[in-house]
């Protein structure tokens, strides 16, 4: 199969991208299931963007700087915030509805690390509604073909023409990438001139993630196999509020927001502690609050705490938070009355494939967009809310970028077909979820919110051991979609623990007792 644009993964970068790239020539999409099983169509709290007095660009840059803990690149920052607005325009455009006063402005909300109210949003289900407009207009695009069901295996290089290539190769570049139908079990060799990898994040490397099952890393794995540089691998990022309710995967999330509401976190006697950590109280950097909400379950040997939003008015309440009310009585908990059981979950991956200006990698041909990149705008700790707009500013930049070289470039030949050779069925599905599960108990056990030099160690020594089983058995078996995710999970746990061992210090997100600040 051959495509001028090949974009893997059907989130807010990928349809963002592929709605700007096939304005000028025939892009295909790939994506592992539904076209809406995504992060994005998760996102509750919204999109920043710098949008009425006293808010101002200056305000935003430096909310996000001070949120990245010193890690940022003022650089990507300040392409970020300043091109937000257009980019929340074009959102409009494509079909986006953003909630509004009743006297026609935008109602913004306001999140941990924010100085300013800036966050657009749809009621609490910012995600869904940008997804939902995305996915309409790329299904009406005549030039954009959708392939549910498809899961990228690999990403193809000079090394699928027999070269031996390393991180340092120069010239290096991607032709396409192997593309494993679910449905049928064959894999299909799509050649393209540019590839995108937008396969977003990967929280299910952890026990507890708020991130729905599809979110597995792939695409950090494909681009590391394929040489592609990666990095910020160990600023993982906990977010301090999910829902409190044992065997819920993904854990439902509590957005920040409420916190910008009014919500008070509280301990299990009603007790405010939030003032002990941080001058922002309830409202301070999301590394702060999880790491405080930690300590605190762990000094008192709770599983959770208390976000309180029972003193502010129940109507309102109900209308800024829909879904949430809903989501919650169903648990039993009336969120206008009761205090909401809350413990942190893995959430977001600040790292990921290294990009320039362009979110063009360090493999010629290949983007990475979206939560899989690590462009330097997060830095070691993620402002709320500035993903979805990230993803969008680079899809817009990459897409530019790729449009301006795409006389200059041409398909490849030479690719071969995938070998099946020597490869049988997979057997054995239940050790594949055991494995997954010890990966999951790896990271959460030793690679948490907090961690040590030690345990950094044993994470990696315990990792090791589930890598070598899984490659043997990779080597003999026809591709499915979980023994490549496994597979992919572990390529990720072992850069995150990789890169947490080579950063002494304790920043951000990454916070090791051996370098207590
Ligand atoms: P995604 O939206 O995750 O899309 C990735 C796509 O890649 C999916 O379609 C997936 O199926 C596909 N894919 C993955 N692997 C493969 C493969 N091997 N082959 C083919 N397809 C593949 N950010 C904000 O800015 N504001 C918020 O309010 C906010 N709230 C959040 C709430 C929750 C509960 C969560 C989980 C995240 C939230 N975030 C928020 C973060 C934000 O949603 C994500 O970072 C962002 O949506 C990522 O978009 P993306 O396009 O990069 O990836
Ligand atoms: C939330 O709504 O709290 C999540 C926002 C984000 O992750 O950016």
């Amino acid at each position: 199969m051959k495509t001028d644009f090949l974009v893997i993964g059907s989130g807010a970068a990928g349809l963002s991208f592929a709605l700007d790239a096939a304005e000028h020539g025939h892009v295909t999409i790939v994506t592992k299931g539904r076209i809406d099983e995504c992060n994005t169509d998760y996102a509750q709290g919204g999109i920043c963007s710098v949008t009425y007095e006293p808010d101002t660009f200056e305000k935003h840059i430096e909310d996000t700087l001070v949120c990245g803990a010193g890690k940022c690149d003022r650089e990507a920052v300040e392409l970020v915030v300043r091109n937000a607005p257009d980019m929340i325009r074009q959102l409009i455009e494509r079909g986006t509805r953003f909630d509004r006063t009743p006297d026609g402005r935008f109602e913004l909300h306001r999140e941990g690390g924010h100085s300013e109210f800036r966050i657009l949003h749809h009621e609490d289900l910012t995600g869904a509604e940008i997804e939902r407009a995305l996915t309409e207009s790329v299904r009406r695009h005549p030039n954009i073909d959708v392939l549910e069901n498809h899961f990228a295996i690999d990403l193809l290089t000079q090394h699928h023409l027999g070269e031996f290539v390393t991180r340092h190769t120069r010239g290096l570049a991607c032709f396409g990438a192997y593309v494993l139908d679910t449905a049928t079990g064959e894999v299909v060799t799509v050649l393209s001139k540019f590839t995108v990898v937008a396969t977003g994040g990967c929280g299910n490397i952890y026990s507890t993630t708020t991130n729905p099952a599809v979110a597995t890393g792939d695409g950090i794995a494909m681009c590391h196999r394929a040489k592609a540089i990666t990095r910020n691998m160990e600023f993982i990022q906990f977010h301090p509020t999910s829902l409190y309710n044992p065997g819920e995967r993904p854990s439902f999330l509590i957005t920040e927001a409420m916190r910008g509401y009014g919500a008070i976190l509280r301990l299990s006697d009603g007790s405010e502690f939030m003032d002990k950590y941080h001058p922002m109280k309830s409202l301070a950097p999301r590394d702060v609050v999880a790491r405080s909400i930690y300590r605190e379950m762990k000094r008192r040997g709770e599983e959770f705490v208390y976000l309180d939003v029972t003193h502010k008015d129940a109507e309102t309440t109900r209308r800024h938070f829909p879904n949430i009310y809903e989501k919650c009585l169903s648990t039993g908990i009336d969120i206008t009355r009761d205090m909401i059981p809350v413990t942190p979950a893995a959430h977001y991956c600040c790292g990921g494939v290294e990009v320039d200006l362009n979110g063009q990698t360090s493999i010629k041909r290949l983007y990475a967009l979206g939560e899989t990149s690590c462009t330097g705008l997060h830095g070691a700790n993620r402002l709320a809310s500035n993903s979805l707009i990230e993803a969008v500013v680079y899809a817009d930049r990459a897409a530019k970028h790729a449009i301006s070289n795409l006389g200059s470039v041409d398909f490849q030949d030479g690719i071969p077909e995938w070998d099946f050779e020597g490869t049988q069925h997979a057997e054995e599905m239940l050790m594949l979820i055991q494995s997954k599960r010890e990966v999951q108990q790896i990271m959460s056990n030793y690679v948490g919110i907090v961690r040590s030099n030690l345990s950094l160690k044993r994470a990696m020594r315990r990792l090791s051991i589930i890598f070598e089983e899984t490659e043997e058995l990779y080597g003999k078996t026809k591709p499915n979609r979980e023994l490549c995710e496994l597979r992919n999970m572990i390529a990720v746990a072992y850069l995150v623990i990789k890169q947490g061992r080579e950063l002494k210090e304790s920043v951000g997100c990454h916070y090791n007792t051996d370098y207590e600040a």
